[in-house]
């Protein structure tokens, strides 16, 4: 896994965390600090970044309650969809040298659908290395934050609710717990961020984190054409 890591040039840096966390909008300032900075950078989000893997996404978050997916479907079309989306558009951009900021990916599944789902880790690991191919985040940044106030942000916010939003309060406290017993394993790689605060602070300290995470990386920064 490491070794592939080592094979692409880029650096590959995944935002987590719970429904109302401030992720996209987060992630959209770093990707703009980042290429003020003149890195270049391809951001991008799961499930997604392809156009079949969004169409499976549309499947996942609108499926009809009168076919319930099942725990199984939900991690093997979230598979297949990362599976579409490193083969064409993450490892190609690693392999041009860019940095690539990934709004949730695997960290998710193993939230998601591990903890939250009660599905068997081990097995999620294996499958989601069938899908990654071994691919692996450089860096992780978990936004925490309690579920009720990030649900509370979820409900007040923008758009319609989907199927994963309005899942109970219950199931995504184990997705939040399932976050932070992954960061406690992963400490290296994966840093906790406290979302309970105002964006701007939250986004401060994000920016000197990966500003600073990058420029030890020394990856020369190169200006987009
Ligand atoms: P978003 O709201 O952050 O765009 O993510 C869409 C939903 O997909 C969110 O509720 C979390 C869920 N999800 C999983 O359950 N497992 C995964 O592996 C990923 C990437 C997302």
């Amino acid at each position: 896994m490491r070794a592939k890591n080592r094979q692409a040039r880029g650096l590959f840096i995944t935002l987590e965390g719970v429904e109302g966390s401030g992720k996209s909008t987060q992630i959209r300032h770093l990707a703009e600090g980042l290429i003020h900075a003149g890195y270049r950078v391809l951001q991008t989000r799961e499930p997604g970044g392809t156009s079949t893997a969004e169409a499976i996404r549309q499947i996942l978050l609108t499926a009809s309650p009168h076919e319930p997916v099942t725990p199984q479907t939900e991690a093997l079309l979230i598979l297949a969809a990362r599976c579409q989306h490193v083969t064409h558009v993450i490892r190609p951009a690693l392999e041009r040298g860019m940095i690539v900021l990934c709004d949730r990916f695997s960290d998710s599944t193993f939230a998601y659908q591990g903890f939250g789902r009660d599905l068997d880790l081990k097995w999620l690991q294996e499958a989601n290395a069938v899908a990654t191919d071994g691919l692996a985040p450089d860096l992780t940044l978990v936004l925490d934050l309690p579920v009720s106030v990030g649900l509370a942000r979820r409900r007040a916010g923008r758009g319609p609710l989907n199927r994963l939003d309005r899942e109970t309060e219950r199931f995504h406290r184990k997705v939040r717990r399932g976050f932070l017993a992954l960061a406690a394993k992963e400490p290296r790689r994966m840093t906790i961020v406290n979302a309970n605060r105002p964006a701007h602070e939250v986004q401060d300290e994000l920016t000197e984190i990966v500003v600073g995470w990058v420029a030890r990386q020394r990856h020369r920064p190169r200006r987009t054409r």
